[in-house]
């Protein structure tokens, strides 16, 4: 049950709009990376996806270093597992959890001190694969997708798309398997819950649709235990 009594998790967010950044602020990105982080950069083909993938390395840099009164180039960012960037400090041995994501010259990056978060993003006017739901979305979630007019469906698809990567990327255990016996609930304007989740706690999950780069979809996801979600759109 939850507590009246326990603090909320926080989330600290930020974005930036990457047609609008400076090269003030991408060299200061270029510099604060480790050698395999910016070979890892260099990789990409296409120079916004090196801006997008520089700029989110930049945000969650500097939401760390606000978070714990460090310098951002002191943090390492590597991959786990799956992919998901981990970030690591000589001197701090649990650091916060971090994760960022981007679309178009979106870049939206969260940090949450004491449980792991992720994040997404997407314009809500991209084309939703409608036809293959079944693909993304558990039965129930298929239902409720249905039952909407067809703008409604697309916006519902980028809803739970959004939510759905958010917990994904949380969870930082990649997508194998949990997409259609994930379950998220609606109950505006309440936040969205986690129904029902193979692996998981659903209790232990909180969401936030956050309006944060106008005009794009961003979802939250934090694993909060018994404790409730208070959102702070953070300056970095
Ligand atoms: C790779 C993935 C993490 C997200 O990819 P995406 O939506 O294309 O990209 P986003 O911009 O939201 O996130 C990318 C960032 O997430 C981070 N990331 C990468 N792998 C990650 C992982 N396993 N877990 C968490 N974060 C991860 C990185 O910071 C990455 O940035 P980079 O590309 O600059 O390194 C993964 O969840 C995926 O492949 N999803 C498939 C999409 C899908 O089927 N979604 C179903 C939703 S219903």
């Amino acid at each position: 049950m939850t507590s009246k009594f326990a603090p909320a998790v926080i989330v600290e967010l930020a974005w930036r709009d990457t047609a609008q950044v400076d090269a003030v602020l991408l060299g200061e990105a270029r510099a604060w990376l480790r050698a395999d982080e910016s070979a890892r950069v260099d990789r990409l083909v296409r120079d916004a996806d090196r801006r997008n993938a520089l700029v989110g390395r930049w945000l969650v840099r500097r939401l760390l270093a606000r978070a714990t009164a460090t310098a951002p180039a002191d943090w390492a960012l590597a991959p786990g597992p799956h992919g998901r960037p981990e970030p690591a400090h000589p001197s701090i041995a649990v650091p916060p959890s971090i994760n960022f994501s981007h679309t178009r010259t979106v870049v939206v990056a969260a940090l949450c001190r004491d449980a792991a978060v992720g994040i997404d993003v997407e314009h809500p006017a991209r084309v939703a694969p409608v036809e293959r739901l079944a693909r993304f979305f558990s039965p129930a979630e298929v239902a409720w997708l249905t039952a909407l007019d067809v703008a409604g469906r697309q916006l519902g698809f980028w809803r739970l798309w959004t939510l759905k990567e958010a917990w994904l990327k949380a969870r930082g255990s990649g997508i194998t398997g949990a997409l259609d016996s994930t379950t998220i609930g609606f109950a505006d304007p309440a936040p969205p819950r986690l129904l029902a989740a193979r692996d998981d706690e659903p209790a232990a999950w909180r969401f936030a649709e956050v309006d944060l780069a106008p005009g794009f979809l961003t979802a939250v996801a934090v694993r909060c235990g018994s404790r409730e979600l208070a959102v702070e759109r953070g300056v970095a």
